[in-house]
């Protein structure tokens, strides 16, 4: 448990520095943002993407205090990691923190989460204690989340089944509270201001793409599909678009080892639309168009299914199996026969398209910030119960 609060503000730093943490800490930052006599919070980003980062944090309005501003162009673990960990100590010596709070499973939690630890300050982790037990998949998310749970100090757990993930590392009990994901704060948020107004992005893509058909939403871009796994499901998409009375829309991942191969093998295909990365506001309107999701992502995992939306994942692990047990979500990994069969029998089986379109909420009921500030308020558990 943290140690009762001796003064207040308390100085909680925030730091993340890619686009799925920036989406699940930014309505962290609104919610802590409300108790300004009792906590401080200030945001410092690595910036381990830009452009995907700021598309972000514009739409949530998050200030960032500190921006280290490291992203390179085809940048690599070994100095990635390195110069987060040289980056963070001047942040951590001019604001003080007494909690920094990581999120996930990136290079950025992980490393900022050790610079947190050099310096003396607690870590808190967000999305704590998901695992898959095999450190090659993903890679390298699995270790990065594995090594930060056991440098974190409090670990706010989605779900229970995370929670009993990090109970089985010997994490004590005391040391876990089970919030629910931030994700579905940040998905309700989304939805209720898009609804609010139309945004410029959304009258865009509604310009650009013919959304009257079937539109089958596509993302990849995990580090061990690079290579073979990709070139296979670029094939599988070029068969789906083939015999299926549908559009595929795909914004392609800004990595080089992913745009390479699906601008090469797809950019010929009339029914298959090659978009850049969209603005959290015009992804999660397309998402709700979509009749079904193909992805190897970790958080359209989640949201998917309280969108009611099927996801066929191009992954042979998963971290998040809630939504699998479910019956919402199949794995289908990156065989291109497997992905062709499963995507048009899911087309054109009205049953079980039906059986899988399940409105549900394993991940969360968009309180999990809430739980997070009123433990730092309080040191007392408010648990989400699934
Ligand atoms: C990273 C995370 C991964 C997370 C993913 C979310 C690690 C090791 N990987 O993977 O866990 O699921 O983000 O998308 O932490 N790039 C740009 N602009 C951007 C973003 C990326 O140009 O805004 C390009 C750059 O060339 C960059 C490359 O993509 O070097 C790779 O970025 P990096 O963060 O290292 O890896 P991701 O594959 O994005
Ligand atoms: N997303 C987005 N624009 C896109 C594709 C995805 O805003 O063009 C959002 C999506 O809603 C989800 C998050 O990005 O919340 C997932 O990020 P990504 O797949 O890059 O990373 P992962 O979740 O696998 O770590």
């Amino acid at each position: 448990m943290l140690t009762a609060p001796t003064s207040y503000p308390r100085k909680v730093l925030l730091v993340f520095g890619t686009r799925p943490e920036a989406i699940k800490m930014a309505p962290l930052y609104l919610e802590l943002s409300k108790h300004p006599d009792e906590i401080e919070v200030a945001v410092c980003l690595t910036a381990q993407h830009r452009e995907m980062l700021d598309q972000v944090i514009r739409f949530f309005g998050i200030p960032a205090r500190y921006d280290l501003n490291l992203m390179k162009p085809g940048q690599n673990l070994h100095n990635l990691t390195a110069a987060i960990i040289e980056g963070m100590k001047p942040v951590l010596e001019d604001f003080r923190p007494d909690y920094v709070f990581v999120h996930g499973d990136t290079t950025t939690s992980m490393a900022a989460a050790l610079a947190a630890f050099y310096s003396g300050a607690k870590v808190g982790h967000v999305e704590a204690g998901l695992r898959t037990f095999n450190k090659q998949s993903p890679f390298p998310e699995e270790m990065n989340r594995s090594i930060t749970g056991r440098i974190a100090d409090i670990h706010f757990a989605p779900t229970q089944q995370s929670r009993e993930n990090l109970l089985r590392e010997d994490i004590a009990e005391q040391h876990i509270v089970v919030t629910g994901n931030t994700v579905i704060d940040a998905l309700q948020h989304g939805l209720r201001l898009i609804e609010e107004a139309e945004p410029e992005s959304v009258r865009l893509l509604k310009q650009q793409l013919p959304m009257h058909r079937d539109v089958i939403l596509v993302t990849g871009h995990r580090r061990e599909n690079f290579g073979e796994g990709f070139l296979s499901i670029c094939r599988a998409l070029k068969r789906i678009a083939e015999h299926a009375d549908a559009e595929i829309v795909y914004p392609v991942h800004l990595n080089p080892n992913v745009q390479g191969p699906v601008y090469e093998l797809l950019s010929d295909v009339s029914n298959i639309h090659l978009i850049d990365p969209q603005p959290y506001e015009s992804f999660i309107w397309l998402m709700n168009k979509s009749r079904l999701i193909i992805t190897d992502s970790g958080g359209v995992q989640e949201e998917a299914p309280s969108l009611g939306k099927p996801v066929l994942v191009m992954r042979d692990t998963t971290e998040r199996p809630e939504a699998v047990s479910a019956g919402t979500v199949i794995l289908v990994g990156t065989d291109e026969n497997r992905i062709v069969k499963e995507t048009l029998d899911l087309l054109y089986d009205t049953e079980r398209y039906d059986r899988m379109a399940r409105l549900h909420n394993p991940y969360g009921d968009g309180k999990a910030t809430k739980r997070i500030a009123q433990f730092l308020l309080t040191n007392h558990k408010h648990e989400y119960v699934s």
